[in-house]
């Protein structure tokens, strides 16, 4: 574990030489220590095949280390060069239609070619040769988003013959295939396994089973790309972390799956961004959009701390307006001090601005960074300095700590309900934060759970929002577990073939779960059922035949919550104040313990710590909460953007 750092990313190849000593004497003015450089570079590495230049490379490490910074660096593995396409005219990846994708940008190659992963071995190898020893070299940061700009999928040739190998190795037979596919229906049978094409292309949908499977495929693509590399850094330098950075709301491969190959997973956070594209209503966008949802960083903070096993940091965090968005309004002042504390509370190592400079050229001119295309601060560059040198006054340390509500996220989930939403727009992600939601604005801290956890013990309540199908390990989790229990639509309405199960969801033995789900009521979300006692139900509604408690139910009588003891079932999509009712209702049942916040206020405790962030434009008053003894940063009385850390009476 890495001590709270600020960090930046820096591209020394895009500025004269001669700038590169101011920038390394101003980074360590700032109180920044780490610095991620080379991740885009490959051309200035490698100008044309087997020509290498890494002297500059191994220059700006020189300088950045002089001034006792330390050094990620990225291999260039997400920009391959236009000459790269020469050699491997086939190594784009192709689209859903058959076009292969173009160079000009970025993240053009398939993660099935099998001669580009040899190449990205052999750039990764020859940096390792010259930087892997620089005493400045402090990790790596393999590639750049996997998945990002919607390239974890591609139908090329690679793809499809990685895709037929891997479908011999999970069925065996291709009559195996045959069955669990249930490819008897529209005589879709297979005769051999080279038959099989890629789920594109076909008159109507495909088999959700052919599509799910490509989608499992394609995940494991990632993993094994990523494998090339952390192969390569750890047998060099098994000292130093191999880190990834992954996105906002992106489910598009299985996470926990890739940590595999890492040492530390981060993320990085565009607030303003993320909330201007979100599929949120206008009534969440409005009032936040200088300073983004009060929920989301949140969330994807705890969800890449269960992915990092503990272990992550914020590879690149918005420092002012970016440039991809439909609007990218100025942030509020204070947001990107509020942003990088509420990530230092969740757990982060380090939180990095993306970037140094804006670049006055290419794609990205319009990106704030915390210096200006003129070489002067930016206002977030003060932002910065300022929480360096509130983590540094305050020795801010320690570990978030087990929490006592967990969420089981499953990516798996996400892609089933993407194939067959059933009713559009039905997400497992959607579910996940209805859940999460309520329990943050009660100031209730959450762990997110890999679907192979077999244990749930030492939580108070753990949640399976919109489980695809169940596993071995979840079955015997929730078998063994003594706490409260909420599943939550759709969970267990499959098995892992894509069909439904003998015993109809949620398929739960009858002593746990005494309820079957006989039809579904998949409408669009603006016809609503309010609900006895408060709130709406709506989009996705079970019917259910059960001999559980009914604890809840709609103005047409129809359940939507059940209960068996401790496990409780919620057989619809809920609104907003429902959601928070259930919730409510939960917490109080399992005893745990609230913080009464004002509106836009959220709260995270890491060590002896309890950090406070109001995402209002206006002030807040917090209420003074028994367990602290002071306030050591800040006040009760928060400005807008504000940030007040209490120091715990326990101690942590
Ligand atoms: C990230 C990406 C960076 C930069 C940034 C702009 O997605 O990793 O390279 O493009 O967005 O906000």
């Amino acid at each position: 574990m890495i001590s709270p750092s600020i960090g930046v990313c820096y591209y020394p190849e895009q500025w004269p030489s001669e700038w590169w000593e101011d920038d390394a004497r101003q980074m360590a003015e700032v109180g920044i220590k780490y610095v991620r450089i080379g991740e885009f570079a490959w051309s200035r590495f490698e100008p044309k095949p087997g020509q290498l230049d890494f002297s500059w490379l191994i220059e700006s490490m020189d300088t950045l280390g002089r001034h006792g910074l330390k050094v990620i660096v990225g291999t260039p593995t997400a920009t391959p060069p236009r000459w790269m396409l020469t050699k491997y005219p086939d190594m784009l990846a192709v689209d859903k239609d058959g076009r292969p994708r173009g160079f000009g940008s970025r993240r053009h190659y398939c993660f099935s070619h099998l001669g580009f992963r040899k190449e990205c071995a052999r750039i990764t190898q020859l940096i390792v040769d010259a930087v892997g020893q620089h005493p400045a070299l402090a990790g790596w940061q393999t590639d750049n988003e996997y998945g990002c700009h919607g390239t974890v999928l591609s139908y090329s040739d690679s793809a499809l013959q990685g895709y037929r190998a891997w479908l011999k190795a999970r069925y065996g037979t291709v009559e195996a295939l045959n069955a669990a596919w249930g490819n008897v229906f529209w005589s879709m049978d297979y005769a051999d396994f080279d038959e099989i094409d890629l789920p594109s292309l076909t008159v109507t949908e495909p088999n959700p089973i052919a599509s799910l499977d490509f989608r499992r495929f394609s995940s494991d693509q990632v993993a094994e790309f990523n494998k090339v590399q952390f192969d390569v850094l750890k047998a060099a330098r098994p000292d130093l972390p191999v880190i990834h950075n992954s996105m906002c709301r992106f489910t598009g491969y299985d996470h926990f799956k890739l940590a595999e190959t890492l040492d530390v997973m981060s993320w990085d956070s565009y607030p303003l961004g993320h909330l201007d594209g979100a599929p949120e209503p206008q009534d969440l966008k409005t009032p936040y959009f200088r300073q983004g949802d009060p929920d989301s960083s949140g969330m994807h903070h705890d969800l890449y701390r269960a992915v990092g096993r503990g272990r992550w940091w914020i590879m690149e965090l918005q420092p002012g307006p970016v440039n991809w968005a439909d609007f990218n309004p100025d942030p509020l002042p204070g947001m990107a001090r509020l942003w990088a504390w509420e990530a230092f509370a969740h757990g982060a190592e380090v939180v990095s601005y993306f970037r140094w400079r804006q670049a006055p050229f290419a794609q990205e001119q319009m990106h704030a960074g915390l210096t200006r295309p003129d070489r002067e601060p930016a206002p977030a560059y003060f932002e910065a300095k300022q929480v360096a040198e509130e983590i540094a006054q305050l020795k801010f340390d320690g570990k978030p700590g087990k929490a006592r509500v967990a969420v089981v996220f499953d990516y798996q989930s996400e892609w089933a309900w993407e194939i067959q939403p059933q009713a559009k727009g039905f997400s497992h992600l959607q579910h996940v934060r209805n859940c999460y939601v309520p329990l943050r604005k009660r100031g209730i801290e959450v762990d997110f759970l890999s679907p192979a956890t077999s244990d749930f013990s030492g939580y108070d309540l753990v949640i399976i929002p919109a489980l695809f199908a169940w596993n071995e390990a979840l079955r015997t989790a929730i078998a063994d577990f003594d706490g409260h229990l909420l599943i939550g639509p759709r969970s267990g309405s499959k098995t892992e073939d894509f069909s439904i199960p003998a015993a109809l969801g949620p398929d739960l033995p009858r002593n746990l779960l005494d309820a079957k789900v006989i039809r579904i009521d998949a409408s669009n979300p603006i016809h609503k059922v309010s609900v006895k006692g408060g709130g709406n139900v709506g989009h996705w509604r079970e019917r259910l035949e059960t001999n559980a408690e009914i604890v809840i139910e709609d103005e047409e009588n129809f359940p939507v919550l059940i209960a068996q003891g401790r496990l409780n079932y919620l057989a619809a999509s809920g609104d907003r104040a429902l959601m928070q009712r259930i919730i409510d209702h939960l917490i109080a049942d399992a005893d745990i313990p609230t913080l009464e916040l004002p509106a836009g206020v959220r709260c995270r405790t890491r060590g002896k710590w309890r950090i406070y962030f109001n995402y209002g434009d206006q002030p807040a008053t917090l209420n003074h909460a028994a367990d602290e003894r002071a306030y050591v940063l800040g006040n009760a009385d928060m400005p807008a953007a504000g940030v007040t850390v209490a120091e715990l009476a326990t101690g942590g």
